[in-house]
């Protein structure tokens, strides 16, 4: 089970590295353009965060809680919509754009800071 969840926990944040390397990358080119690396990112983190949110550390207190895990959901939904969404356009707003790295940040921010 442990080597399991270490391995989604790796894809997770591959997908994280897709999804904020891929949108700050694009944005300095001054383009807001939804780029192959961010709607990849934003779908794997969707997928291996619902595989990492299954009770994989034998259950209890040393799982993550359920109200984090729905914050993390509902941040990530958000995101994927925002970004699935206008993926064909040549380009969004700058707004729009800056609203998908804060978002992905302030998920970051919940895995780690809320414990
Ligand atoms: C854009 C979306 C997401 C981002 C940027 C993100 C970011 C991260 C990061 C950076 C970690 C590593 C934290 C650590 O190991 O200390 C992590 C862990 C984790 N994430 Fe995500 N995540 C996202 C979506 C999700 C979703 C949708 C779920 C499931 C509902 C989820 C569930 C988890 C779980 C269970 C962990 C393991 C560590 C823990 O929370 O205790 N994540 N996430």
């Amino acid at each position: 089970m442990e080597a399991l969840r270490l391995i989604l926990l790796f894809i997770h944040l591959v997908g994280f590295a897709l999804l904020l390397g891929g949108a700050i990358a694009q944005f300095l080119t001054g383009k807001f353009r939804i780029n192959p690396a961010v709607l990849w990112g934003s779908i794997i983190q969707l997928l291996s965060g619902l595989a990492l949110a299954a009770p994989l550390r034998g259950g209890g207190d040393a799982e993550p809680s359920p109200i984090k895990l729905g914050v993390k959901l509902l941040l990530a939904i958000l995101i994927f919509i925002m970004v699935f969404v206008p993926r064909r356009r040549e380009a969004v707003n700058k707004g729009h754009f800056i609203g998908i790295i804060t978002l992905t940040l302030a998920n970051a921010a919940v895995a780690v800071f809320w414990r």
